[in-house]
């Protein structure tokens, strides 16, 4: 029986080196399963453009976007439908984002992105489809409603296959004239249906479906699972060879980062400026980014990273978060009061606030707004 296999984008994960390196891995692995047309999501252009080329390059994976253009040329990033000959049936499927996506990307001097509205896209070239192929596929990256919405104002889709969906559609679903499909996220159900076109005007007279949730009960194929095993494994090794790029060389071993609730009770008045500074916020400011496993961020927006018994993503060390007291003045086991916790704590700012990371910094300026 011939199958067509579509994917409804955000295939890519999410915006950090580890994440992307895994998705190179997935990218193999999909093109490898054969399908046939990934519609565009947000996040995969987590990477940036010349990253999504070149997966599509390098494996040959379909990626198409009707509506996603380069905003400084106009020009549509990526094919503006993909036809696919199968069963005897010519498909023309098309892909449409949601505008209201953030599309953010990890390289800072990528391109930036124009999202033409869905229904203004569809309605000229879905008429203009129709006249090369027998049967229109729309992968809506639209979520539930929106693409209901663009199914319901857009005439001659035979099958949508909604993207960017927490929700699996079980049962037949007819919207207008159109089969409505979709399977959740990850990769964690799939959708399966079987169709009955008339190879005379390309229609769907009969539809089957099926959603199987990809858990335990089926069964691992034992090639897959070696090479997921094998993947973890250089993953770990991608990992630990970034992390050694910020090697532990400061320090001893005998010594200890406390923590900044130790120094509260003592230190109330420099605890109470403290917590409302950028310092108390700067591990948050790399979650909200998502890039809370880069050491490349860490090393700053954390306590001791590159110190002995400093900042690790396991316990007890992730609760060196932030630029705590000591990141500054030192090891709490250190403690004195000789005046050298002052000196060194002097000269601890210009090795984060360097020329790329804070190129305004002016220990004068700044120290006033922290002074304690
Ligand atoms: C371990 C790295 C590190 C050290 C050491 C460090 N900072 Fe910072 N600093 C940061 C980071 C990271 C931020 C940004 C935090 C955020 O907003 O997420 C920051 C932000 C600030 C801000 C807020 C900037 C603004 O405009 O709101 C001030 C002020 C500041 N630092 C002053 C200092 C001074 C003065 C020193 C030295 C006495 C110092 N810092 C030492 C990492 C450091
Ligand atoms: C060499 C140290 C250093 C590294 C590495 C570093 N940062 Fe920072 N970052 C800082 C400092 C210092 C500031 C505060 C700059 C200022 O206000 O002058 C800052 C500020 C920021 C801010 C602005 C905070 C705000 O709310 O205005 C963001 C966002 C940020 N960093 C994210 C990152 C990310 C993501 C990475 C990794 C890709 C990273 N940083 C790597 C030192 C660093
Ligand atoms: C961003 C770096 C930084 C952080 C974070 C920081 N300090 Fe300081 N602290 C300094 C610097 C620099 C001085 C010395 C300023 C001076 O005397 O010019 C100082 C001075 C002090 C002093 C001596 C004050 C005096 O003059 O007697 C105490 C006590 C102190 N800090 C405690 C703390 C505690 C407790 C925390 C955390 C709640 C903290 N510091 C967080 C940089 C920092
Ligand atoms: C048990 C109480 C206590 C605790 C806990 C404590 N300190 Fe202190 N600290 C003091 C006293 C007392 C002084 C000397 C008087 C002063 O400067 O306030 C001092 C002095 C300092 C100084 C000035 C040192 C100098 O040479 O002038 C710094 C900086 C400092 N503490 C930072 C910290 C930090 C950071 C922590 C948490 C890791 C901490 N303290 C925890 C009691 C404490």
């Amino acid at each position: 029986m011939p199958v067509l296999q579509l994917d409804g984008g955000d295939l890519f994960g999410r915006r950090n080196q580890n994440e992307r390196f895994q998705t190179e891995f997935l990218c193999e692995e999909v093109a490898d399963l054969g399908v046939d047309a990934i519609g565009l999501g947000e996040q995969d252009l987590n990477y940036g453009l010349k990253f999504l080329r070149s997966m599509m390059d390098k494996y040959g994976l379909q990626f198409t976007s009707a509506n996603v253009k380069d905003a400084a040329t106009g020009k549509l990033i990526l094919p503006e439908y993909l036809i696919v000959k199968r069963g005897g049936i010519t498909f023309g499927i098309v892909s449409v984002l949601d505008p209201a996506q953030k599309i953010l990307t990890m390289t800072a001097d990528d391109s930036q992105f124009q999202v033409d509205d869905p229904v203004a896209t569809l309605r000229e070239l879905v008429p203009r489809l129709r006249e090369k192929v027998d049967t229109v596929v729309l992968l809506g990256h639209l979520g539930d409603s929106q693409t209901d919405n663009v199914v319901k104002e857009i005439q001659g889709i035979d099958i949508s296959v909604t993207g960017h969906t927490y929700r699996n559609i079980t049962t037949e679903r007819i919207l207008n004239d159109t089969v409505m499909l979709g399977a959740s996220y990850e990769g964690r159900y799939l959708g399966d249906a079987d169709l009955m076109i008339d190879p005379d005007n390309g229609k769907v007279m009969a539809v089957a479906i099926k959603v199987t949730p990809m858990d335990d009960k089926v069964a691992d194929d034992p090639e897959m699972l070696k090479k997921v095993k094998d993947f973890k494994q250089r993953l770990v090794d991608f990992k630990e060879a970034k992390r050694a790029a910020y090697p532990r060389t400061f320090g001893s071993d005998q010594e200890n980062f406390l923590g900044d609730r130790s120094c509260k009770g003592c230190h109330e008045d420099a605890w109470n400026v403290y917590a409302k500074s950028a310092h108390m916020k700067a591990y948050m400011t790399l979650r909200n980014k998502g890039q809370h496993f880069e050491p490349d961020c860490l090393v700053c927006h954390t306590t001791g990273y590159q110190y002995k018994n400093g900042y690790a993503d396991e316990a007890p060390y992730n609760r060196l978060i932030n630029v705590q007291c000591e990141a500054c003045h030192g090891y709490g086991t250190q403690h004195a009061r000789d005046g050298k916790w002052v000196t060194q704590a002097k000269d601890s700012c210009v090795v984060c606030h360097d020329k790329e990371n804070s190129p305004e910094f002016d220990y004068d300026t700044y120290w006033a707004k922290i002074k304690h």
